[in-house]
C-alpha cells in the first residue's frame, strides 16, 4: 500500500512521527512524507524532524505565509498535483490547520481515500479557523481516528458513520511518552526553579492591541515575583514588536524564540504553571499534571478541563495573576489522564491500517 502523510504546521509534526515509526514497524507499506511548508522558520519546522527523528520530507510544497484562503487554495493545487503524480492509496491527515482541510479536500476530489488523526473534536465556535478545518475534515475522512470518546460523540451527531470512527488515543502523548526523560530545561534556564511558562499565538488574543496589552500586562505583574519565561510565536512576535510591548529588559521576564521540542518539553514538565492559547499543550500539561490556563473562551479539548489540569478564563485576564498564585501556593486539584493516552495510540491507528488495507473493515 501507498501512504502519503501530510504535515505542514508546527503541531502536525509530533502527532506524525509515532504514527510513521508504528507503521514501518508491523508493515512494509510505501511511506511519503509530504511537508507543505505552511511553517518554513528552522524554529518552526526543520528543528522538529531532528529531534523527533522524522526522515526529512520526500516533497516540500513550500507554501509560506498567506491569508488563510489564499494559502488554503494554494496548498490545494499543488497537492493535486502532486498526487495525480503519485497515486497514493491513502493520505493520512493530522490536527486542525490549514494544511490539514486543504489537503482532505484534495483528496477527496479526486476519490483518494484519507484518514483524519485527531478527529472529532470540536470547540463549536465557528470564528476559529481551526474549527471549520475539523468541521470539513471530518465530514470527508474516511477513516476517523479520535483521541477521546467526546470525540466519536460528536462524529456521529455529526451524522458520520460508527464504522468510519476508531477510538484510538492521542498521538502527540505518545511522543511526549517516547522523549519525556530526554527532555530537560535548556541550559540557560537551568537556576530558575519556580517559573512560569506561556505560550500565545491565537489571532483572539494576539492580533487584538488591546488584547495583547492586558496580557502583557498581567504577566508582568506575575513577573515581579515568578521568572516568565515566553518562548515568542511569530505571529505574536510581530505583534508585541508593532503595539512597543517589549518588556524584555525586565530581568525576570524571559521572552525568548520559539523552542525546539525536547527545550520545550523540559520547561513545560518542570514549570509552576503554565499559561496558553495552544490546543496541544492543554493536552500534555494534562498528561504531566502541571496546571494549565488557558486564555480562551472554549476549547476542543474538553477532557482536558473535566479530567486533567486545564482551566479556562477566556478574555479575564486579569485573573491570571491570582490564578498563578493559586497554583504557586499548591491549590492543585486532582486530575486524571485520560484514557488511551498511554504512548500507544500510533499502533493502535497501525493496526487499524493493517486492516483497512486488506479490506476487513
Ligand atoms: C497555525 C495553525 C494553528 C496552530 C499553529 C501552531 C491554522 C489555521 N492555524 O497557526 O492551528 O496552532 O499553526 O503554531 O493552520 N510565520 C512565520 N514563520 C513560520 C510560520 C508562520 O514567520 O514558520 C508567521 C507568518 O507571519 C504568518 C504567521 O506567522 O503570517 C501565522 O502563521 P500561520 O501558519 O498562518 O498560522 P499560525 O498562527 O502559525
Amino acid at each position: 500500500m501507498k501512504l502519503i502523510h501530510v504535515v505542514g504546521a508546527r503541531p502536525n509534526f509530533m502527532k506524525a512521527a509515532p504514527v510513521w515509526s508504528a507503521i514501518a514497524k508491523i508493515t512494509d507499506f510505501n511511506q511519503i512524507l509530504v511537508h507543505t511548508g505552511q511553517h518554513y522558520d528552522k524554529l518552526m519546522s526543520d528543528i522538529f524532524f531532528k529531534e523527533l527523528q522524522m526522515s526529512v520530507p520526500d516533497y516540500n510544497l513550500n507554501i509560506g505565509s498567506d491569508t488563510h484562503v489564499r494559502q488554503t487554495a494554494a496548498i490545494m493545487i499543488k497537492f493535486e498535483e502532486l498526487v495525480n503524480g503519485l497515486k497514493p492509496d491513502l493520505v493520512i491527515v493530522y490536527g486542525d490547520v490549514n494544511s490539514t482541510v486543504a489537503t482532505a479536500m484534495v483528496c477527496s476530489k479526486l476519490l483518494i481515500p484519507f484518514a483524519h488523526i485527531e478527529a472529532g473534536l470540536r470547540s463549536f465556535d465557528r470564528r476559529m479557523p481551526e474549527e471549520i478545518n475539523r468541521l470539513i475534515t471530518d465530514q470527508l475522512a474516511d477513516l476517523l481516528f479520535t483521541p477521546s470518546k467526546d470525540g466519536n460523540y460528536n462524529l456521529i451527531k455529526e451524522g458520520i458513520p460508527k464504522n468510519k470512527i476508531h477510538f484510538v488515543g492521542n498521538v502527540m502523548i505518545d511522543t511526549l511518552v517516547r522523549l519525556l526523560s530526554k527532555a530537560d530545561k535548556p541550559n540557560r534556564f537551568k537556576e530558575i526553579e519556580q517559573y512560569i511558562l506561556v505560550t500565545l499565538h491565537r489571532p483572539s488574543n494576539v492580533d487584538d492591541p488591546k488584547s495583547i496589552q492586558s496580557i502583557m500586562n498581567n504577566l508582568q505583574k506575575i513577573s515581579e515575583s515568578n521568572p516568565v519565561i515566553f518562548p515568542v510565536h511569530p505571529r505574536t512576535k510581530k505583534m508585541i514588536s508593532e503595539n512597543s510591548l517589549d518588556i524584555s529588559n525586565n530581568i525576570n521576564f524571559h521572552l525568548i524564540d520559539p523552542l525546539g521540542y525536547l527545550d520545550f518539553l523540559g520547561l513545560m514538565k518542570n514549570a509552576t504553571t503554565v499559561i496558553t492559547d495552544s490546543g496541544g499543550i492543554q493536552e500534555e500539561t494534562t498528561y504531566l499534571g502541571i496546571p494549565c490556563i488557558t486564555v480562551r473562551e472554549n476549547t476542543e479539548r474538553p477532557i482536558t478541563v473535566t479530567l486533567g489540569t486545564n482551566q479556562l478564563i477566556g478574555k479575564e485576564y486579569n485573573k491570571i495573576p491570582d490564578l498563578v498564585n493559586d497554583s504557586i501556593n499548591r491549590k492543585k486539584r486532582s486530575y486524571n489522564v485520560p484514557p488511551l493516552w498511554d504512548g500507544k495510540a500510533a499502533e493502535r491507528i497501525a493496526k487499524t491500517l493493517v486492516a483497512y488495507s486488506k479490506k476487513l473493515l
